[in-house]
């Protein structure tokens, strides 16, 4: 992977702590420009390895001057390599070249009018002005001596700044959020203008690329891959299956704690569609089995992550051996390992196929580590994954498991899948069902009193969680239409036995989450 990425021309964006950073980095790719996201101290050395053809600042919550204010290696300056500094960046660019950074008059949040002064080369074909996001409390007062004015704001006389000789911009508002008009154009015209780099990042390279250096890598080994049917899973196997053919071995899992005849699914998507072979592993009883009289949410997260691991060495076992194990990880899950600014609160433990044993010997290969989302979704698009599931919710690991409020008991399954079917029907035929994150029935031991037909039944509420979301990290209640509500109600207490009750839950996360467990 590394060797073919170093051929690449590349961008590197230097994470001062902005909530943005990211965008910066899906922006230049967006714009055909590798890009990656580094810690903000990472020493020149590192850099001058990498060989990137232009480094960004990204922005940050700091103020140039507070004493503990993080700033980059002084070498990286004198390292030739054009530099775009972004609001925080900007000002480590001003302070860094003797220019004058301080406390604003009027702070500038919101959008605000760019005059630009020079549209040349950072505001090719942008005209005479744009509407730009900005979001700082600090600004250069003094510009630094070899930097000119490239455009103003009202409040905000070098909102832009340019060191033409040295290539070195500082731009005060932010271009990788949408309210700033056109901002990927200025992204593009320092990637591939200033700093030159070839746009050759695009899905289909990556596709090839890849390909090529899973051959390099693997030779006649062979690959173990545990699928969901989920995107990335089914992403990582279609790519191995492209690059190995049969030295890949798919395992799938059923838990019994999917969703409604998802197991027939998957394994007709792996079959029909992809032509990939199987290894269908029906173990519904044992997990069944060892969650038991469980009612504590973590400890049945823990026991699932051991039972998958049990069965997914069975399977090593009786039909190894094999010398790699195939991952689904991120790009995201990648930086937040590496670039982490301090352990985050474990809210809930998210389970992978990690903890296998070690005397499996299995090395691991991560072919998605470099992407987004939505780069893996346009990669999956590309090797023939049906739009049916690229479209479909994202479902936890732990399944129904977090679905299930208490004992996980046959009855309360068969509720949960039953209902969250008919929640997800409803929702397609409304039209809601693309627009919402995730949509389904929960169930607990909360009971109600319903009367069916002339008889009283003590039976099941079921709770209905619909929620908008952009990436999981916060969430909002969807406010479904009465109607739609209603059709789901009557059809919940009506089709599935044992539910009486249906309440639809009207909690955003935070404080709640999404998952009741
Ligand atoms: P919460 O409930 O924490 O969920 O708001 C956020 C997102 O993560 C999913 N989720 C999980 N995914 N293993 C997973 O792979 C887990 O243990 C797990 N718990 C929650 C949840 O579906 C939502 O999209």
């Amino acid at each position: 992977m590394d060797k073919q990425d170093k051929k690449m021309d590349e961008i590197v964006v230097l994470d001062f702590g902005s909530q943005y950073s990211h965008l910066i980095c899906r922006r230049i790719r967006e714009a055909n420009v590798y890009c990656e996201l580094l810690p903000y101290n990472t020493p020149a050395k590192v850099l001058k390895e990498m060989n990137p053809k232009g480094i960004i600042f990204s922005g940050g919550p700091a103020s140039v001057y507070a004493k503990d204010a993080p700033k980059p290696d002084k070498q990286i300056f004198s390292m030739g390599k054009p530099i775009l500094g972004i609001c925080y960046g900007h000002q480590v660019l001003v302070d860094n070249f003797g220019g004058k950074v301080k406390r604003a008059a009027s702070r500038e949040y919101g959008r605000a009018g760019l005059v630009i002064d020079d549209n040349a080369d950072l505001f090719k074909s942008l005209g005479s002005g744009i509407n730009c996001w900005m979001s700082h409390g600090d600004a250069a007062d003094k510009v630094p001596d070899g930097f000119q004015v490239l455009a103003h704001t009202e409040n905000s006389q070098s909102a832009a700044i340019g060191n033409k000789d040295k290539k070195m911009y500082g731009i005060q508002f932010h271009p990788e959020v949408v309210h700033t008009e056109r901002g990927v154009q200025i992204l593009k015209n320092f990637a591939q203008e200033i700093a030159g780099a070839k746009p050759e990042w695009d899905m289909q390279s990556f596709i090839d690329t890849t390909i090529k250096e899973i051959r390099e890598k693997v030779g006649k080994k062979r690959v173990l891959a545990a699928v969901s049917g989920g995107i990335d899973s089914t992403t990582v196997a279609a790519l191995l299956h492209r690059a190995i053919g049969d030295q890949l071995q798919c395992v799938f899992v059923n838990t019994g704690l999917l969703r409604q005849d998802e197991e027939t699914e998957v394994v007709r998507l792996f079959k029909e569609h992809l032509d990939i072979d199987l290894i269908y592993v029906d173990a519904e009883k044992r997990f069944l089995r060892k969650l038991k009289g469980v009612t504590d949410p973590e400890k049945k997260r823990k026991i699932i992550g051991e039972e998958f691991a049990n069965e997914f060495v069975a399977v090593a076992k009786k039909h190894g051996p094999f010398q790699w194990l195939a991952q689904g990880t991120l790009y995201p899950d990648v930086i937040e390992s590496g670039v982490s600014k301090g352990p985050a609160a474990v809210i809930k433990t998210h389970h992978n196929v990690g903890g296998l044993p070690k005397w499996l010997h299995l090395k691991v290969i991560e072919p998605l580590r470099y992407l987004y989302k939505d780069e893996v979704r346009k990669v999956a698009r590309l090797l023939g994954v049906p739009d049916e599931l690229l479209k479909r919710h994202p479902f936890p690991g732990p399944g129904l498991a977090v679905r299930i409020v208490g004992e996980i008991t046959p009855e309360k399954t068969r509720i949960a899948k039953h209902a969250s079917k008919i929640v997800e029907d409803e929702l397609k035929v409304a039209g809601y069902y693309d627009k919402v994150w995730q949509a389904y029935a929960a169930v607990g031991d909360d009971r109600a009193v319903g009367v069916l037909g002339d008889e009283r039944v003590y039976g099941h509420i079921v709770m209905i969680r619909v929620v908008e979301s952009v990436d999981a990290m916060t969430a909002d209640w969807t406010r479904l239409p009465y109607e739609v509500i209603e059709r789901m109600s009557n059809r919940i207490t009506n089709e599935v036995e044992g539910a009486t009750w249906v309440t639809y839950a009207v909690s955003s996360k935070p404080p709640a989450t999404i998952e009741p467990q």
